[in-house]
């Protein structure tokens, strides 16, 4: 039986000792999982060791921690890959450590009350519908489902929280989970709230504009959620849908956004903050004096792009269109042509025809 070395980091609160590693050694198969070997470790040589588990199964979402610095359910990681990743990565052992983004409670438990069952409560993860209830259940039809059948996925693991770059900057902001949980509600034609939802999340400073569209919440999450992508819906559905200029300028962002790439193929960095501030619009951007303040408010973070040479006096003035710009065009025509908006769901799979047409 091939012997792996389990790296764990441990904290137990009870003994005032420091948070400190520890290494195990473990003999199983390398199909079976690490959750396995933390359980064969805490059943043979520590049993104070502190995981949370219940169906080893990846359908709790119980057993979220980091595996060689990725965010991953213990029970649906192999302890042979994960020996191969480290072998890579470190030339070692599995390293095994709490989520991060939330505070640690014991060993590998983290204090998902504190962050993500309260961001989640945030979003009023309920339904809120509209008029006097029927006799019986809500009947929506199927396909009206389709749209949310992404979001209804998660099983609260937190890895995606774990792993969110804008909450380690932000640790207010709503963050993947409990986003792509809005989007549920925002999504499901039952709901009565849709409006009131999409303008709380688009006018809260750390909602659905605080997302850097970093993709780490879709490389970590186990059950194909894509909470990033569930974020640029209600983000869709705040702009186009509802028309909703919030306060944190998201509105004018993404117009200024989807303009400069329609008109160059690549992001002209230089025009991107004037036609933030002119909901897309470079001249709006430079008159209006709602927006010539904040540009001016801005001016350091532009002088930080010079010096940094993020941008330069040559890219700001002759940004280049790409070479086969036309094709760029083409696709925004193609899409603007269509009455209903393209939804690209990753999660749903049709026949290969479908997907042509
Ligand atoms: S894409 Fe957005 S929500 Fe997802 S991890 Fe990055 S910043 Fe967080
Ligand atoms: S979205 Fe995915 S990673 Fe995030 S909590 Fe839900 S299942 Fe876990
Ligand atoms: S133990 Fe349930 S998801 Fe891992």
């Amino acid at each position: 039986m091939p012997d792996y070395t389990l790296k764990i980091r441990r904290f137990q609160p009870e003994s005032g000792q420091a948070a400190h590693w520890e290494d195990f050694q473990v003999d199983l198969p390398p199909e079976r999982s690490v959750l396995d070997g933390i359980l064969q470790a805490k059943d043979r040589e520590d049993a104070s060791i502190g995981i949370r588990c219940s169906c080893r199964a990846a359908i709790c979402g119980s057993c979220g921690v980091k595996i060689n610095g990725k965010s991953r359910l213990a029970c649906n990681t192999r302890i042979g890959d994960a020996a191969e990743e480290a072998a890579r990565l470190n030339g070692g052992s599995v390293v095994v450590e709490p989520m991060g983004n939330m505070p640690v409670l014991k060993d590998l438990i983290v204090d998902m009350d504190a962050v993500h069952w309260k961001k989640v409560q945030r979003v009023v993860p309920w339904l809120l519908p509209e008029g006097p209830p029927p006799e019986r259940e809500y009947i929506v039809p199927a396909e009206a489902m389709i749209d949310i059948t992404q979001s209804m996925a998660c099983i609260h693991c937190g890895a995606c929280v774990s792993a969110c770059l804008s909450l380690e900057v932000d640790p207010d902001f709503v963050g993947p989970a409990a986003l792509a949980k809005a989007y549920r509600f925002v999504g499901d034609p039952r709901d009565g709230a849709t409006e009131e939802r999409l303008r709380d999340l688009a006018e809260d400073p750390h909602g659905i504009y605080d997302c850097t569209h970093c993709f780490a919440c879709i490389e970590v999450c186990p059950k194909d959620v894509a909470p990033m992508s569930q974020i640029m819906r209600l983000r869709r559905r705040a702009t186009n849908d509802y028309g909703i200029k919030d306060r944190n300028n998201g509105y004018g962002h993404e117009k200024a956004f989807v303009t400069l790439i329609e008109k160059y193929g690549t992001l002209h960095e230089a025009q991107l903050l004037p036609r933030s501030f002119g909901d897309g619009s470079l001249i709006k951007g430079q008159t209006e004096p709602g927006a010539v303040k904040e540009l001016v408010e801005n001016l350091p973070t532009a002088i930080r792009g010079l010096r940094s040479g993020k941008v330069t006096p040559r890219k700001a003035l002759l940004h280049p269109k790409l070479p086969d710009q036309k094709n760029v065009r083409k696709i925004f025509k193609e899409i603007e042509s269509h009455d209903e908006r393209i939804e690209l769901n990753l999660y749903i799979v049709g026949e290969q025809g479908d997907a042509e047409e």
